[in-house]
């Protein structure tokens, strides 16, 4: 009976994905095939997307994308929950996706305070453990991942969110036992572990210029000491009234100068009303739910969707116009079910960041987006 009722509902699934594929091709393109030869277009994979068990969205994928970035499974917390013992089995299927649809396949996130596992950072008593120690469980960390998909994955973000808004370290656990040099030895041990792949520091809010700053003195320090850094990757959790295009403008324009690529790495716009003004990307940030906090819980008033649609389309007419400096400009999920902007930094609401509609239908922005390809 559970077999019958699996093979009706992949039946069920299948003719689904076929009218989507049928919709989704929008002016007779797509988004990968419009943007080729100015950058790649990715998106971020949930677990479900990874196991094929959405077949709608990996519908979307497969025909929009052309680089992947994996939303959750490859976070230390993940990977490592217990010291020495990793689960490799999302992650492999995750590069296994990539390489069977021939994609471009970025790791995330080799050095992060945030989604790493309680142990990392303490001894057996529960006290902070040495500087020696961290480094050692650092290298340890970055040497085994990053080895196990050499050659396959092509690029890391090796250090992710190091810098506060104003321009200031972040005083987290690696900063604060290691120091500075946390950064290059973090650099250092990617590049022994796979010498060929790209290598990437990432942060949210770089349009803030004392950001922007402080993550151009830290790449000059990684170039300083003679090591490998190939882009600066700037994730873009957008709001309706900030960044500026023109802030950000500047940020990517500081970032090139340096001669590292630039990537927009989690590209997301959020509709929602700010809790206070309150922008950024901080995954801890959580604020009580409240009705006015969450003003189309039914659906999208027209006139927003049209202003959403505009300032997407400011955005990446700005990606467009350097797209000899932006290598990659990556979405942060594919439908706006997945995205985690329904629950951050309020949970429970209903959002409508990314490009297609829970209805795996892509919103009119994407045929917006192709037609500004053919003009530039
Ligand atoms: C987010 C995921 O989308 C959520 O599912 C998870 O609960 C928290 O992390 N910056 C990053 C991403 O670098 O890894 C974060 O992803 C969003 C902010």
């Amino acid at each position: 009976m559970k077999v019958l009722q699996k093979t009706l509902l992949i039946t069920a699934v299948c003719c689904c994905a076929l009218t989507a594929c049928k919709k989704s091709t929008v002016e007779n393109s797509t988004l990968a095939k419009a943007f080729a030869g100015k950058f790649l277009i990715g998106t971020a994979l949930n677990s479900l997307q990874i196991f094929e068990l959405d077949t709608l969205g990996v519908q979307i994928i497969t025909e929009q994308f052309n680089a992947i970035v994996p939303e959750n499974c490859m976070k230390s917390m993940y990977l490592q929950p217990e010291e020495g013992k990793f689960f490799f089995d999302e992650a492999d299927e995750y590069v296994a996706f990539g390489e069977a649809n021939n994609m471009w396949i970025t790791g995330h996130c080799l050095v992060w305070h945030s989604q790493a596992p309680q142990w990392f950072f303490i001894d057996e008593n529960g006290n902070d453990v040495s500087r020696e120690m961290l480094i050692e469980r650092m290298r340890s960390h970055i040497t085994t991942v990053v080895s196990r998909y050499r050659g396959r994955i092509k690029g890391w973000d090796v250090v992710n969110e190091a810098i506060m808004d104003d321009g200031s370290w972040r005083q987290s656990k690696f900063y604060r036992i290691i120091g500075e040099d946390f950064i290059p030895l973090a650099f250092q041990f990617a590049h022994e572990a796979d010498p060929e792949a790209e290598l990437y520091y990432n942060d949210y809010s770089t349009a803030i210029e004392a950001k922007c700053q402080g993550i151009v003195g830290l790449v000059k320090s990684i170039q300083e000491k003679g090591l490998r850094i190939d882009a600066v990757g700037m994730q873009g959790h957008l709001n309706m009234d900030s960044p500026t295009v023109e802030e950000f403008e500047k940020s990517l324009l500081a970032f090139s100068s340096l001669g590292v690529k630039v990537m927009v790495t989690e590209l997301d716009l959020t509709v929602l009303p700010a809790f206070r003004g309150f922008t950024g990307a901080d995954v801890s940030a959580n604020f009580d739910f409240k009705a006015e906090l969450n003003p189309y819980s039914d659906s999208i008033p027209a006139e927003i969707a049209l202003q959403q649609q505009n300032r997407y389309i400011d955005f990446f007419r700005l990606f467009l116009k350097h797209h000899d400096k932006v290598s990659r400009v990556t979405l942060w999920g594919v439908t706006d079910k997945d995205s985690w902007r329904n629950d951050w930094p309020v949970h429970g609401r209903t959002d409508y960041a990314l490009l297609f509609d829970r209805e795996y239908q892509p919103k009119p922005v994407v045929g917006e987006l192709i037609k500004l390809t053919k003009q530039n």
